[in-house]
């Protein structure tokens, strides 16, 4: 049987170039080898306010780029979050069998608090239930994610190893899959800090939609340093090592075999070709974006994946129900 991978993306602002590298474009390639499940963690996006207007354009933008990017809906099964409403029930369930300590522990969470933000809200504290159940409601044998994502699947292993202990096997237990290049695309004008779409405005920031002078412009304006050589050294160079592994990952490739073609080049020469193998990447999905975004494939898709979903995560939170002992009646 082909085994499952499971995935989201959470549109809490324009998809960024970090996204593709990081997590779309590696849902697109496993396709082939894999029963890929791909949703759009809308649920996820109001852990933080979110504009109604413009979380919409988020979402349908979002789904465009999936598609955009060659996911397929024969083949992927791609839904919203929202419309399998077993995910915040099985959300809750899981809350309940995971401890405040392991929440207190979240770096996302800490980065937050430590940060002094006042107004957190408690579903953006229980974010990690919501997507341990997420994941554990489809089985999956792997989900891959980004660098930043991985703590976030530890901890739904972990909740699923307790639920399967205190219960009885229920839970199949996932392992993450972090891609080699791509996983930690950093910010243009800070390297030292994730390109994170939350950055509004920031010139550090490579959105898919981005238009190629624009693209130009903000790569020719990264931050590099006063050393002069593009080497591969995140320390000294974290800016030229961060465009570096953005030409690798966009050649599909990794940074050992691109250095030899660039590390003769001036800096401005450098990032010229950087510019260039970002835009061929992204031109052709942004084609595909303009010809699908007002088409009803969107809503279809999402309708077609939404019943897909539903049917297997029906099934399980129902066994999950019996087992906590919610359910009276074996229906
Ligand atoms: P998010 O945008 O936080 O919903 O992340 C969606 C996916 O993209 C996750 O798998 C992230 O790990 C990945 N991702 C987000 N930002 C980056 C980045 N700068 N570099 C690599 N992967 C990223
Ligand atoms: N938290 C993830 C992110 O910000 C999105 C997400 C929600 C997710 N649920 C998931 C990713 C389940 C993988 C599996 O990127």
């Amino acid at each position: 049987m082909m085994k499952r991978m499971l995935s989201g993306i959470k549109p809490s602002g324009e998809l960024t170039l970090g996204n593709y590298l990081g997590a779309l474009r590696n849902f697109v390639n496993y396709q082939d080898e894999y029963e890929m499940v791909v949703f759009i963690a809308n649920l996820h996006c109001i852990t933080v306010y979110q504009d109604p207007k413009e979380l919409r354009q988020y979402l349908k933008d979002a789904v465009a780029l999936y598609l955009a990017s060659g996911l397929d809906p024969q083949r992927s099964i791609i839904f919203l979050q929202s419309d399998v409403m077993e995910h915040a029930q099985l959300g809750f369930i899981l809350a309940c069998n995971s401890y405040l300590g392991e929440m207190n522990r979240m770096t996302q969470y800490k980065d937050k608090m430590a940060k002094g933000e006042n107004a957190l809200t408690v579903g953006f504290y229980t974010y990690p239930t919501l997507m341990a159940a997420d994941i554990l409601i489809y089985d999956p044998d792997y989900v891959p994610v980004g660098d930043d994502q991985k703590q976030h699947v530890e901890i739904a292993r972990d909740i699923a190893e307790r639920f399967n202990n205190r219960y009885s096997p229920t839970f199949k237990v996932p392992e993450p899959l972090i891609p080699k290049v791509g996983a930690r695309i950093m910010s243009l004008s800070d390297p030292l800090k994730k390109m994170s779409k939350s950055d509004h405005q920031d010139k550090g920031v490579i959105y898919m939609l981005d238009e190629p002078a624009v693209i130009r412009k903000k790569v020719a304006s990264a931050v590099t340093d006063s050393i002069g050589k593009v080497n591969f050294d995140p320390k000294e160079q974290p800016g030229i090592a961060n465009l570096l592994q953005i030409l690798a990952s966009c050649k599909s490739t990794t940074v050992e075999a691109v250095l030899p073609e660039v590390g003769h080049l001036n800096y401005g020469e450098f990032k010229s070709v950087v510019s260039d193998a970002i835009i061929e990447l992204l031109e052709p999905i942004q084609k595909r974006y303009h010809e699908i975004v007002s088409t009803d494939l969107l809503e279809k898709t999402l309708y077609e994946g939404k019943l897909k979903a539903q049917a297997i995560a029906s099934r399980k939170l129902k066994k999950v129900q019996h087992k906590v002992g919610l359910e009276i009646f074996k229906r």
